[in-house]
């Protein structure tokens, strides 16, 4: 989505009650995948009704898989099973999902057809060569733009060859496009990470009855073989949830549960490091749905200390640097992040992005190639610029809750890119942030 939507904040009062969270975007783009390429009909419930997870959904309708959507949160997938997609009139267009575009981009290199995957302006700024070099390697024919950028053009009816490839970045999307093109190659394929990244695409094809074999930075398979439809329940997302947790932490008489929170331990990174921080959160009714581990997650408002946050947990809260700045800013003391560079190339450069945005609230913080430094204390209000960013958008609207003035937010449409009512949600249990 594109438009200049902007918010605004004022202090919060205690956040109060029970909520729930909308389902995790990883788990749900690749739901819609793998039922689509199954044989069978599939039912995901929990399912993300996001920009990115439709655009998916979308995708796939394009190519000819019928999609159903009963309920909000529901859809009935026809799978068309390895070799049923059909060429799509037009590009596929993955709006600001790299989740999407990376990962299809390994699915449809093995394809009988061509396609082309777009994108919206933050998309076409992102690095795609992390993909298609290692796909090329396999045989397949990518082409980006001339800087490695979006459009992708996929060349079909090409015979792909497992790989054994060692990803110089971890990352789970790189790691999934490959898996993805090892459905259709031949022979094993085998992907090495430089430190383990989430596993969902490994545990859902074995769900859906692929024989993979996978540990922590190691995954592998072969290709020929059948994905066979199932029932997918998704979690509620934890990086959603991340934005609830650092705020009710924050926010003195605070007490706030969240249910049904996804805990898979790759994605979990930011509780050792908030529990580090001296922040206060219980996990209540620990149970499986979907084959995922799931908790409510009760919060208590708590006094944060700066601490070194361990490089260990970087890629297990790739996506929680934006709360954690917002935390770090209000700690006593000093936070220190390194190995992080990856956050350059998110939806917008987020150290960057979010060094600017605090500064404009008086915060002292110092960007590092890799990371930043910075001095915990008291935010005022002013304005910040979210960059159409969805995470810089929410971690500012937790940083209103307690700065000591109004925040305005400019550019936070996309929001709805991960999660639809954030807003209602958010007033709902005591933040004060609306459209401005
Ligand atoms: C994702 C992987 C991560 C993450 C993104 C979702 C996924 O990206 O930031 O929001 O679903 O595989 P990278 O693979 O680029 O680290």
């Amino acid at each position: 989505m594109t438009g200049s939507l902007d918010w605004g904040t004022a202090p919060a009062r205690s956040l109060r009650g029970a909520i729930d969270i909308p389902g995790d975007k990883s788990v749900s783009h690749r739901a819609i995948m793998l039922s689509a390429l199954a044989d069978g009909v599939s039912r995901i419930t929990g399912f993300l009704e996001g920009e990115d997870t439709r655009a998916t959904a979308r995708i796939f309708a394009q190519m000819g898989v019928h999609i159903d959507a009963p309920a909000p949160g529901e859809r009935i997938v026809h799978g068309v099973g390895l070799h049923g997609l059909h060429r799509p009139q037009g590009a596929l267009d993955c709006g600001n999902a790299g989740t999407a575009m990376r990962l299809l981009c390994g699915l449809l290199a093995g394809q009988a057809f061509d396609t082309t995957l777009t994108g919206d302006a933050s998309l076409s700024k992102r690095p795609m060569r992390r993909v298609t070099d290692p796909l090329a390697a396999m045989g397949a024919g990518v082409e980006t733009a001339a800087n490695g950028t979006p459009p992708l053009r996929v060349h079909g009816g090409r015979p792909l060859r497992g790989i054994d490839y060692t990803s110089p970045v971890a990352s789970a999307q790189v790691k999934s496009a490959v898996l993805l093109a090892g459905l259709y190659a031949d022979g094993e394929t085998a992907v090495n990470e430089p430190r383990p990244t989430r596993d969902y695409t490994e545990r859902m094809l074995a769900a859906f009855g692929w024989p993979i074999r996978f540990e922590p930075g190691r995954a592998r398979l072969s290709g020929g073989h059948a994905l066979r439809a199932i029932d997918i329940a998704v979690p509620a997302d934890f990086s959603s949830a991340a934005f609830f947790i650092v705020a009710a932490t924050l926010v003195p008489g605070s007490k706030l549960v969240l249910r049904g929170v996804g805990m898979n331990p790759r994605r979990i990174g930011l509780l050792h490091v908030l529990r580090a921080m001296g922040a206060t959160i219980a996990e209540e009714n620990r149970r499986e749905a979907g084959g995922e581990p799931v908790a409510d997650l009760v919060v208590h408002h708590a006094p944060l200390r700066g601490i070194e946050v361990p490089v260990e947990h970087v890629a297990d809260m790739i996506d929680e640097f934006p709360a954690l700045f917002v935390a770090a800013a209000c700690a006593g003391g000093v936070t220190t992040v390194r190995g992080a560079a990856e956050l350059r190339v998110k939806e917008s450069d987020r150290i960057a992005v979010m060094a600017a945005g605090l500064r404009a609230l008086g915060a002292r913080i110092e960007e590092t190639p890799d990371g930043a430094v910075i001095v915990g204390g008291r935010l005022r209000g002013g304005t910040v610029e979210a960059h159409g960013d969805h995470r810089i958008a929410m971690a500012f609207a937790v940083a209103g809750a307690v700065a000591q003035g109004t925040i305005k937010i400019r550019d936070c449409a996309n929001v709805a890119t991960s999660f639809p009512g954030f807003i209602e949600l958010a007033s709902g249990c005591g933040l004060a942030v609306r459209p401005a």
